[in-house]
C-alpha cells in the first residue's frame, strides 16, 4: 500500500481520466454524480460535452468554491452539495434518471498540502487529518484511543508488521505530553524493527489514521450500496481506488452481485439469485506507463465499473457481513 499523493507534485492530474470518460460516454449527453468532486477534473471534463449535468458531491467544503466557477461557466448544469457520498441516497434527484456514479477515492492534491489538514507526515503541529464533516481528529483518536485499538486500526487499516509496537510506544509517550504530527513520526520510526528503502516509514501509519479519521471503509462501503439503490436500470457505478483495502471492497460487491450462482431449480423462487450488474471487465483498469510517469501519483489507483441491469430489495446483508469486522473497527470511534 502506497500513499495516493506524494508531497513533492505540483499539479493536480484526474487519475484514469480517458478511461473513465470512455466507460461513462458523456458526448451522449446525460446526468452524472461525481461523488469526489475534489478539484473538478472529472466533472470538469464532463461538462465540456453538451447536454450533460453534473451533481458533484465533497464532504470538503473547500471544494464548493471550486465549483463556483464551473457554476458561473455551465450555469444550471451543475450542482454542488456539501455531503458525504454515503448520504447519496438522500439527495434530491427530481426523477432525474443517472447515467453515471463516479467515486475518486482519496484525498486531493489541494488537501495534501493544506498544512490544516496534517494529512502528511511532513506536516508540522496538531494532528488533525479530517477531509471534512468529520466527527473528531487525528489528534483524539492518537492521544486517547485504547493500545488495542490503536493496535488493530494499524494493522487492519495500514498493514503495519509493527502495530503492537507503535501502539504500546504511543500509549506510553502521551503520558508526558500530547502527541502532535512530529512527535508520531518520531515514535514510528523509533519503534520500527526494519526499515523500508521503498517508502517512509510513517506512510502505513498515517495511512490507517487517515482512513479511521474519515471512516473510509464505512464511507466506501455505504456509499456503494446507496449508489446502487438510486441507479436506474443501464446506469454505471464507477469506482477508481487506491490502496488494497478499498480494492477488495469493490472488487468484491460487483462480482458477487454479478455472478449468479447455478441454482438448484428445485429451491424455492425466493432463494434464486437474481444479478444487479453486468461485468465488462473482470479486472481493474490501471493507468499507462505513460499516465504513471506523468503523474506517479497514479501508480496505484485501480478504476472498477459496473452496469445495474436488474432491481433487488436487500442485496447489502452478505456484503455487510463479509467486512463487518473493518466497519467493527470503525466503530472503535463511538469510545471517543
Ligand atoms: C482524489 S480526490 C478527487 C479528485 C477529482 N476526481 C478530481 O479530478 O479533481 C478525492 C476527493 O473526494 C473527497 N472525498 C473523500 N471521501 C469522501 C466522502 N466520503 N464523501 C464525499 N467526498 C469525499 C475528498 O474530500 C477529495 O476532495
Amino acid at each position: 500500500m502506497i500513499a495516493t499523493i506524494l508531497p513533492e507534485q505540483k499539479k493536480h492530474h484526474p487519475v484514469l481520466l480517458q478511461e473513465l470518460i470512455s466507460i461513462i460516454s458523456p458526448q451522449y449527453g446525460g446526468k452524472f454524480i461525481d461523488c469526489t468532486f475534489g478539484q473538478g477534473g472529472y466533472t470538469k471534463k464532463i461538462l465540456e460535452f453538451s447536454n450533460t449535468e453534473v451533481i458533484a458531491i465533497d464532504r470538503d467544503a473547500n471544494s464548493g468554491k471550486i465549483s463556483k466557477n464551473l457554476e458561473k461557466k455551465y450555469k444550471n448544469r451543475i450542482l454542488f452539495k456539501n455531503i458525504k457520498f454515503s448520504e447519496i441516497n438522500k439527495l434530491n434527484l427530481n426523477k432525474k434518471k443517472i447515467k453515471a456514479i463516479v467515486f475518486d477515492l482519496g484525498y486531493s492534491l489541494n488537501q495534501m498540502k493544506d498544512p490544516n489538514k496534517c494529512l502528511s507526515f511532513n506536516s508540522i503541529g496538531e494532528l488533525n487529518m479530517k477531509l471534512g464533516l468529520n466527527e473528531f481528529s487525528a489528534k483524539e483518536v492518537v492521544n486517547n484511543l485504547d493500545k488495542k485499538d490503536l493496535e488493530k486500526i494499524f494493522k487492519y487499516f495500514g498493514n503495519e508488521k509493527d502495530a503492537k509496537k507503535i501502539a504500546s510506544v504511543i500509549e506510553r509517550e502521551r503520558v508526558n505530553e500530547n502527541i502532535d504530527t512530529q512527535k508520531l513520526v518520531k515514535i514510528i520510526e523509533s519503534s520500527k524493527r526494519k526499515k523500508n528503502y521503498k517508502i517512509h516509514s510513517a506512510t502505513k501509519i498515517f495511512q490507517a489514521i487517515r482512513i479511521f479519521v474519515n471512516k473510509e471503509i464505512s464511507e466506501l462501503i455505504y456509499g456503494l450500496i446507496n449508489a446502487t439503490k438510486i441507479i436506474e436500470k443501464d446506469g454505471i457505478i464507477a469506482v477508481v481506488t487506491f490502496h488494497s483495502i478499498e480494492d477488495k471492497i469493490v472488487k468484491y460487491f460487483f462480482k458477487s452481485l454479478s455472478e449468479a450462482k447455478s441454482v438448484s431449480r428445485y429451491l424455492p423462487k425466493q432463494n434464486i439469485k437474481t444479478n444487479i450488474f453486468k461485468l465488462i471487465n473482470k479486472k481493474a483498469i490501471i493507468p499507462t506507463y505513460k499516465e504513471v510517469q506523468k503523474n506517479p501519483t497514479s501508480r496505484s489507483a485501480k478504476l472498477r465499473f459496473a452496469i445495474k441491469i436488474a432491481e433487488k430489495n436487500n442485496f447489502e446483508s452478505d456484503f455487510l457481513e463479509k467486512f463487518k469486522n473493518l466497519i467493527e473497527i470503525e466503530n472503535y470511534s463511538a469510545k471517543l
